[in-house]
């Protein structure tokens, strides 16, 4: 079925490729970033699917510009079926690079960002009485690993609140889910000087993505199975093993 989809997050990596994808599959697709309207890859697509997409310029990290894009996104093709929170930055830091700056913009854009659009759409969707929203967490937010914390503290964050939230959402019509998936091959990794364990290409995973939505509702999609299944037992181990094994870790 055609769904009139809201991305947050759409100007690069997986967002982008899951915008191309949601085209050809003939979706409705509104895209947000902070400079969507000047990116050319965005304004290539629009130029091919002018009727199908739309893009609004958004900052997650101010009300006023959450508040100015919301309306616009809503009110573009009608409503939306599914909004997709897929903003986030990323720094890795060791105690010697701690910059509270970078541990504010994590927090500002990976976590509170969500919480600035939801609380201007839950209105909207409530008036709809149905839709879903997908927040891509990311694998880290099941177990704190050396010099991510800045980053896996807010997708944590994240993970809590869509707990939180699903039970009253599911009450009125709105399904909420979280996407956990491993490392992927962006911008965003690309300052990562260690080996990825089960990397995948930003086209492959948002062709997983894509797929794994469309199927009978689950609130988690997690993947790749080999990381997930051993961050899953991170969190499951007594402190004294899982602390041992981070330890070992350590650059
Ligand atoms: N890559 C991985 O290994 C990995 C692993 C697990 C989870 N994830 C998650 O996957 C999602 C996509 O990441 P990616 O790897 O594809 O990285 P990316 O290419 O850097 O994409 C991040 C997107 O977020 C947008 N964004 C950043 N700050 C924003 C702001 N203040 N307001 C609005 N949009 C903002 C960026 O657009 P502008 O900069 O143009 O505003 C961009 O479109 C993220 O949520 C990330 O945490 C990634």
């Amino acid at each position: 079925m055609k769904q009139r989809i809201w991305i947050v997050g759409a100007s690069s990596g997986i967002g982008l490729e899951l915008v191309k994808i949601w085209l050809l599959e003939g979706h409705s697709v509104v895209c947000s970033a902070r400079n969507a309207s000047s990116t050319k890859e965005l304004l290539a697509l629009k130029h091919i699917h002018e009727a199908q997409l739309q893009i609004v310029d958004m900052d997650v990290s101010s009300l006023d510009s959450v508040k100015k894009a919301v309306p616009q996104a809503w009110k573009r093709f009608g409503g939306l079926d599914v909004w997709f929170y897929n903003a986030a930055v990323y720094e890795v830091m060791s105690v010697e690079e701690w910059d509270v700056v970078h541990f504010e913009s994590m927090m500002q854009i990976n976590y509170m960002g969500a919480v600035r659009v939801m609380t201007e759409l839950m209105p909207l969707f409530e008036g709809q009485k149905s839709g879903r929203w997908i927040w891509n967490a990311s694998l880290s937010s099941y177990f704190g690993l050396p010099l991510g914390g800045g980053y896996s503290a807010p997708k944590a964050a994240l993970c809590n609140l869509a707990e939180a939230l699903q039970p009253e959402l599911y009450a009125k019509g709105i399904k909420m889910q979280v996407i956990n998936h491993g490392f992927v091959k962006t911008r965003l990794t690309q300052k990562n000087s260690f080996e990825m364990p089960g990397v995948m290409e930003a086209h492959q995973a948002a062709t997983k993505i894509a797929r794994e939505i469309e199927k009978p509702y689950r609130f988690e999609i997690h993947f790749p199975f080999g990381l997930s299944s051993f961050l899953r037992l991170l969190r499951l181990l007594p402190y004294r093993l899982s602390l041992w094994l981070t330890r070992k870790m350590l650059p």
